[in-house]
């Protein structure tokens, strides 16, 4: 939560530090800021909301700036206002943070002790005021920050400009994401490498208890103990192009359409058709002992938590290993029965998630093996875990996770097939009939995506409803509630995701004549049951909007509405489908309603605070 960015060159900073901001909004967009230094000044411009409300406010900084620091927020501390907003500045600092300090409260009673007297409401001003004072006291950039790393609990990254010292900028890495971007004669960080790749393919990710000083020609970084070390910078792989809507209306519609493609990369990735065998190594499986496993454990929040859901359908079912799955936010603060034996496997699209990556750090501990599922390279979770799957969707940047979601899927089912083709659960016919299947999937989806009319006069019809339900069975459920957490993000309308056999058990009093009830029913192993279900539902005047098999006459007649979606034999890929029209639906209802599609109120993408 909350972006950072720094430049520092020999041309004016402004357009270059506003872009990097445009590129990290999704990780927060309550406020933003940009300061600069120019001629020993540094002159700051912030505002509270989008970014976009910066941009007037632009022309009043010296526009022949050549270094400065920008940041957009997802408040915690303080409300989401101008005061509150980065970068902060006090006696010639400016500084902008990403994270949390947790002994904020006695820091700041301490320093008010001392004479300083404070703006706002931030955690982040506390540690601009610390490092001011040290750097009064020691008079030494270094000898500052070696004081302030003693003092700070919790996670931040930050970045800090001293008008004493214009040739150089500051940064600092315990817990939340900083990558340093080389250019020539000029160079950069932030919190994603997304915010990057418009100058630079060149890029160094610190690791936690590292700082830096970046020059216009110079990197170097020490760690927090002082030892100096050796810069590792990558090429990225990430293009610009991947960064920008192409044309299409939202960046959430167009990770909906890059589904089919994401998948097939993965699927030609991950098989090896001609061996009949997964690629365990392009799996990261190889960095695992599969042999010791006796159980896995699950660990996710918010969409990639409904992942896992499904994915303990897939992993049971081939490999016919006991699959527990489970909140990050819950399991990191109880006391679960982990042994040697247990793979603990954390999902994340971000890699960034705090309770996940919390999780992790759990794990290891117990003597537990560690794999991550993930899509952003370099980021904390795969670090921290002994292996790591790596979906390489491409950026996500709607807030709403669409393809990541699919792409987490896949790559259950894969991991699913791999641990049954080792146990010998899964070969010979069975193993070819998944490969044959999964070779259809791409194709589906396309289809799906292109099935959008009846789902836009759903929309249509409904968009204007208080509440929703979801209902679905087996690798349905997942789906159910997946389709109402988009519901909900995006267009703000109730929504609840249910078992259809729980319905009975509470949820039916909700349904009246105006509660639309979305019935994924899949010509499945659970299909007669949802059937009595949606019975049920239609007994009290629910509204069926029934999604299902085309040919299936009864589902139409069934329903009051009808969204096709054709399904495979395998329920695991069959679901995945079927989460194609569940976020379309969710899409066309939310541009009905005219909300902020891909950065709805309140959300952040990677949520790297507890
Ligand atoms: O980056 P992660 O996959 O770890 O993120 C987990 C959740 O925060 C995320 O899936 C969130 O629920 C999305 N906004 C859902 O669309």
């Amino acid at each position: 939560m909350c972006g950072i960015v720094g430049f520092i060159g020999k041309r004016s900073c402004i357009e270059t530090l506003y872009e990097g901001l445009a590129r990290l909004e999704y990780r927060g967009y309550d406020s933003a800021g940009i300061a600069v230094l120019n001629r020993g000044e540094i002159a700051v411009e912030k505002t509270e909301g989008k970014l976009a409300l910066l941009k007037p406010k632009l022309a009043a900084l010296p526009q022949d700036a050549t270094r400065g620091l920008g940041h957009t927020r997802w408040a915690t501390h303080g409300a989401p206002n101008t005061t509150n907003a980065h970068p902060h500045v006090v006696d010639g600092i400016a500084l902008v943070h990403n994270g949390i300090i947790e002994n904020y409260e006695e820091l700041k009673e301490e320093l008010i002790k001392d004479g300083a007297r404070f703006q706002s409401q931030t955690d982040t001003e506390v540690v601009l005021h610390l490092f001011a004072r040290e750097m009064r006291k020691y008079k030494d950039v270094q000898k500052a920050l070696a004081s302030l790393i003693g003092r700070l609990r919790g996670a931040f990254s930050l970045g800090i400009m001293l008008a004493s010292e214009p040739e150089a900028l500051y940064l600092m890495k315990l817990g939340s994401p900083l990558v340093i971007g080389a250019g020539r004669g000029e160079n950069y960080f932030a919190s994603d490498a997304m915010a990057l790749v418009a100058h630079t393919s060149r890029a160094m990710f610190l690791n936690d208890r590292e700082y830096a000083r970046i020059t216009e020609d110079t990197v170097d970084v020490w760690t927090f103990a002082g030892q100096k070390i050796e810069t590792r910078f990558i090429e990225l792989d990430i293009s610009s192009a991947s960064v920008e809507k192409q044309g299409f209306r939202h960046f959430m519609l167009k990770e909906i359409h890059e589904q089919p493609r994401v998948l097939a990369a993965m699927a030609k990735r991950f098989v090896d058709h001609d061996a009949k065998a997964l690629r365990v190594k392009e799996m990261g499986l190889e960095g695992l002992q599969l042999d010791r496993v006796t159980s896995i454990a699950m660990v996710a929040c918010g969409t990639a938590h409904y992942s896992c859901l499904l994915g303990k359908y897939m992993i049971e079912g081939s490999a016919g290993i006991p699959v527990s799955v489970e909140l990050a936010s819950e399991f990191r603060y109880r006391d679960p029965v982990l042994d040697a034996g247990t793979l603990v496997i954390a999902v994340s699209q971000s890699g960034e998630t705090a309770d996940t990556l919390a999780c992790i750090k759990h794990a290891k501990e117990r003597g537990c093996q560690t794999f991550a599922i993930c899509n952003v390279k370099m980021s904390s979770i795969p670090r921290e875990c002994d292996a790591t799957l790596y979906m390489e969707c491409g950026p996500e940047i709607g807030v709403a996770s669409t393809k990541a979601f699919t792409a987490m899927l896949l790559a259950q089912f894969l991991f699913g097939l791999a641990l049954g083709q080792k146990r010998g659960k899964l070969k010979g016919a069975a193993l070819e009939a998944k490969f044959t299947q999964l070779r259809a999937l791409p194709a589906l989806m396309d289809h799906a995506i292109d099935g959008k009319e009846p789902i836009q006069k759903v929309a249509e019809k409904y968009y204007e409803a208080a509440n929703f339900i979801y209902m679905g069975r087996g690798t349905s459920y997942a789906i159910a509630l997946e389709g109402a957490l988009k519901l909900k993000e995006i267009s703000y309308i109730h929504a609840e995701g249910y078992a259809g056999g729980e319905l009975k058990h509470g949820p039916i009093a909700l349904i009246d004549r105006h509660m639309p009830v979305v019935a994924l029913a899949p010509k499945d192993h659970w299909y007669e049951k949802m059937v009595s279900n949606i019975e049920e539902v239609k007994a009290r005047q629910g509204r069926i909007i029934a999604v299902g098999d085309p040919h299936d006459e009864k589902l139409r007649r069934l329903g009051e509405d009808f969204i096709p979606c054709v399904g495979l034999e395998d329920s695991g890929l069959a679901a995945i489908v079927s989460v194609v029209p569940m976020q379309l639906l969710a899409y066309y209802v939310a541009v009905r309603r005219g909300t902020d599609v891909d950065q709805p109120r309140n959300l952040a993408k990677s949520v790297t605070v507890e």
